[in-house]
């Protein structure tokens, strides 16, 4: 199976950003370890990082091409403001879930709200980089299921 790992702007800071909120282990490092997890139980997995909403809904769209089986989408501060990425997702219908490494309940009112988290798989947030080997975890579980 093929799962597809979306990450939203300045995600590609990680390590960097704001080590406090989002800690200390970079993007290229989540990469690989989920490509290592899934390659080690015979599943394909891609990840794609972009600073721009169209080149995100283009991937998306690319995915409903080449039949991904899953998503997991960090959509980072496009969480609070695109309807676009999410009419993406729904136009697709790939199952996914939303993950995020701080807890944006716990943070400003305006990451409160998530265009995706109503039409999510499930939605992880807080847990760090964890938060995506859980969502894999949960992806893979259900691919293989079916
Ligand atoms: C984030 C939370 C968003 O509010 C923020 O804009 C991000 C990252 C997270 O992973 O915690 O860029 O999605």
């Amino acid at each position: 199976a093929s799962i597809l790992v979306l990450n939203g702007p300045n995600l590609n800071l990680l390590g960097k950003r704001e080590p406090g909120v989002y800690g200390a282990t970079t993007l290229k490092q989540i990469n690989q370890n989920l490509e290592t997890l899934a390659n080690s139980q015979g599943h394909q997995l891609e990840s794609f990082q972009s600073n721009a909403e169209h080149e995100l809904i283009e991937r998306i769209h690319q995915a409903g091409e080449q039949g991904v089986d899953f998503i997991i989408i960090n959509p980072a501060a496009y969480t609070h403001t695109s309807v676009a990425i999410r009419d993406a997702v729904l136009g697709v219908s790939i199952p996914f879930v939303e993950v995020h490494l701080s807890n944006i309940h716990r943070r400003e009112p305006f990451r409160h709200h998530s265009y995706f988290s109503d039409i999510a798989e499930g939605v992880i947030a807080g847990l760090g980089p964890k938060g995506y080997e859980l969502a894999l975890s949960y992806a893979l579980e259900q691919i293989t299921r079916q």
